[in-house]
């Protein structure tokens, strides 16, 4: 039975990741989820796993290496799939440091406690040993607006804010790894991604829960910025693919080849709201187009970000499966059936659930 060591799981992609694995692999394989529980890590997110024999949860930061090292000291792990890190753009440019010390150091001690663990007295390593480094499209930079550029794996990395800075760095320690100790690693880039259990400060979530408020919708800038949004399922999917089908050392770029100005996708989401919500529901009157308020840019606003995913659907046969009008209104039905873990969210509760569950 295969060991996965999941850092970040209680966040929205690692959660997905959890239940597609799961779904896909049951009883074959064991997960152990570490993460520190910052505001992004939500156990109720992992509810629907968490009595599962084949499943443990670890609280613990990536930071601290005895932690970290116990961790595998105690277990035989087989993949590590790493997802922990500051995420949020808008949170990087207020706080920078806590993105160089989660994404930066926490990645180091990851490919340190996984190098000790792993290492043969040759200097080799274990075999079908392999690290999985979740990074972002985001370390390329910005793209003109024009339709036919596009990022690729050999694009120069370019980061413009903190949070893709200290990403880019991230993936720079994961080559260096690869580079100098032949360390069975990958790195997978990955676009901007929506779903079930993302949390409300990142446009999609907010623009949902915003609108069924009655709230203004807070565009940025002109709201002709682009990006390309992939449903978090059809990541889940394209991390299982590379770790287990992709050549090691390589990096893919994963993306939905869905690019869109934000503003597009709040006017798609008002219109799905619409025509979802039934025609008795007192929202409806409210979710309408003069919410949209445009406000400050963000310093620093990426233009465009689009990638062409070639080479994971030429080497691997990955595709994005999921069609955007179909994935918003999956997102939007999971938020309508799910307006508790909203509520427990946005008022903080939901940092409750370890206590009642752990203690
Ligand atoms: P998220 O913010 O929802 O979740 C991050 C998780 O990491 C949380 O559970 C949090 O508690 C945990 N964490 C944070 N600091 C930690 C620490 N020091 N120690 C242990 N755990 C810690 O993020 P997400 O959107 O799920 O992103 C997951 C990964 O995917 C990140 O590495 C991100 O850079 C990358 N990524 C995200 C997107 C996207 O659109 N969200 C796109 C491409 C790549
Ligand atoms: P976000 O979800 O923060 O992802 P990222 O910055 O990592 O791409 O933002 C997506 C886009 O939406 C980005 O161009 C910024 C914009 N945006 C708004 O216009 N209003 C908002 O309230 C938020 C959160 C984002």
């Amino acid at each position: 039975m295969r060991t996965y060591l999941v850092t970040g799981g209680a966040g929205f992609i690692g959660s997905n990741y959890i239940h597609y694995m799961f779904e896909k692999y049951g009883d074959d394989i064991r997960i152990i989820n570490v993460d520190a529980l910052t505001y992004a890590g939500n156990l109720e997110n992992l509810k629907a796993v968490e009595n599962r024999p084949n499943y443990t949860f670890v609280k613990a930061d990536i930071t601290d290496k005895d932690a970290i090292g116990k961790i595998f000291a105690e277990n035989d792990i087989d993949r590590v799939v790493h997802f922990a890190a500051e995420s949020h753009v808008d949170r990087s440019i207020r706080n920078p440091e806590v993105f160089v010390k989660t994404n930066v150091i926490g990645t180091a001690v990851m490919l340190n406690c996984a190098k000790a663990a792993w290492e043969l007295p040759d200097g080799g390593f274990k075999e079908d040993k392999k690290f999985l480094h979740v990074s972002t499209d985001e370390v390329y930079g910005s793209l003109p607006d024009d339709e036919n550029a596009f990022f690729y794996e050999t694009s120069p990395y370019d980061p413009h804010s903190p949070y893709s800075a200290s990403k880019a760095g991230s993936d720079m320690l994961v080559k260096s790894y690869m580079d100098t100790y032949k360390f069975p690693a990958n790195i997978t880039n990955c676009s901007n991604n929506y779903g079930p259990f993302q949390f409300p400060e990142k446009l999609i979530p907010l623009i949902i829960n915003n609108a069924l408020q009655g709230k203004k919708l807070p565009v940025y800038g002109d709201g002709k910025n682009v990006r390309d949004w992939l449903y978090v399922r059809d990541h889940a999917k394209a991390i299982d693919m590379v770790q287990e089908k992709g050549k090691l050392f390589e990096t893919y770029n994963v993306g939905g080849h869905n690019e869109k100005q934000n503003i597009e996708i709040i006017e798609i989401i008002l219109e799905t709201l619409q025509e979802m919500l039934p025609d008795n529901d007192p929202r409806k009157a409210h979710v309408s187009k003069e919410l949209i308020t445009y406000v400050e840019d963000r310093k620093g606003h990426d233009r465009r970000y689009a990638i062409a995913p070639d080479k994971i659907r030429a080497d691997l046969g990955w595709e994005p499966e999921t069609m955007f009008k179909d994935g918003i209104k999956l997102t939007i039905q999971w938020y309508f059936e799910n307006e508790d873990w909203m509520k427990r969210v946005t008022s903080g509760d939901y940092q409750k659930y370890y206590e009642e569950m752990y203690q």
